[in-house]
């Protein structure tokens, strides 16, 4: 059962032919249904990427008024529908390499806590998207693995099945790769033929650094097993409303060792949210034992 109770047909859609633009009953719901299910806030000034988006799954379903639309979804018991539309809603905009620093900070801290005897590591990349950040990950610390024998994984999760299909397969687009110094592209990717142009698969040894599975932030606690020495959390809190990033950044600190690193965005910031952290340098924050204040 949907959070958005009944809904009535709106008759302000396109009931022949093509939809027409979104009523503001329907924006709201969409509104709603997508704040409820995904934490994601789309305030009004969103209506023109909700309504491009959501069209998408007219197209696809045939539907020609997004009241049609919203009552299918209402009456989709098997959830399916809420899963299309999600992967059509959120934004999943990525890069390797993205925000550099954090890799280099990773680098340097892998190196110290190797040289200090740790072996086991465990980095979880909240948030993956399409998979570039979690195979960044990969790449930067597959020296050490090789060098001190370190017992690494990586968990990656995303919302979005779409993104986590892609993530999975590990191909991508000649130009998705500009941002890999070459030595790692020719390290760990290889090269083969493609529609449109060569395509480029991650080398397995990088692959088997990496377990993707689907996550959503706005379901606590989350199912995971174990701590944390790395949380990667970048560029999705963005989305959400205070009080749920609250609840997530109180989430992670449940999840990362003491002395552990929540990596988040560069435009984002913890200031005000939690006293379980300190800060590092902007974007970067420790996780404090319990009951040193921050
Ligand atoms: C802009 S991408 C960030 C990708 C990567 N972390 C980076 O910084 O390049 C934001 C991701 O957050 C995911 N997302 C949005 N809402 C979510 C939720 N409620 N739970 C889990 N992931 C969510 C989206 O599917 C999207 O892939």
């Amino acid at each position: 059962m949907l959070g958005f109770g009944k809904k009535k047909v709106s008759e302000a859609n396109g009931m022949n032919g093509m939809h027409s633009g979104m009523s503001a009953s329907d924006l709201a719901t969409f509104q709603k249904v997508l704040h409820d299910k995904t934490g994601i806030v789309l305030t009004d000034s969103k209506r023109a990427l909700v309504e491009s988006r959501v069209t998408q799954r007219l197209r696809a379903l045939k539907m020609n008024s997004y009241g049609v639309y919203l009552q299918y979804l209402q009456e989709d018991q098997s959830g399916e529908e809420m899963v299309q539309l999600i992967d059509v809603i959120s934004t999943n905009i990525t890069k390797f390499f993205r925000e550099p620093d954090h890799f280099e900070l990773l680098d340097s801290s892998l190196e110290n806590w190797a040289s200090q005897g740790m072996k086991h590591v465990r980095i979880w990349s909240a948030a993956c998207s399409t998979g570039e950040e979690p195979y960044t990950l990969a790449m930067t610390v597959h020296k050490h693995v090789l060098k001190h024998r370190l017992d690494l994984k990586i968990l990656a999760t995303d919302i979005s099945t779409r993104v986590l299909a892609h993530a999975k397969a590990g191909v991508y687009d000649e130009d998705r790769l500009v941002t890999i110094p070459d030595p790692l592209k020719n390290k760990y990717f290889r090269a083969q033929p493609g529609q449109g142009g060569p395509k480029y698969a991650v080398s397995e040894q990088l692959k088997k650094m990496v377990m993707f599975h689907r996550l959503n932030f706005t379901v606590f606690p989350y199912p995971i097993k174990g701590m944390f020495d790395v949380i990667f959390c970048r560029n999705a809190m963005i989305y959400f409303d205070r009080d749920l990033r609250t609840r997530m950044v109180r989430e992670f600190a449940r999840l990362l060792k003491p002395g552990g690193i929540l990596m988040i965005g560069h435009s984002e910031t913890l200031m005000g949210l939690d006293n379980l952290y300190r800060t590092i340098k902007p974007s970067v924050y420790l996780r404090l034992n319990d009951g040193v204040d921050g």
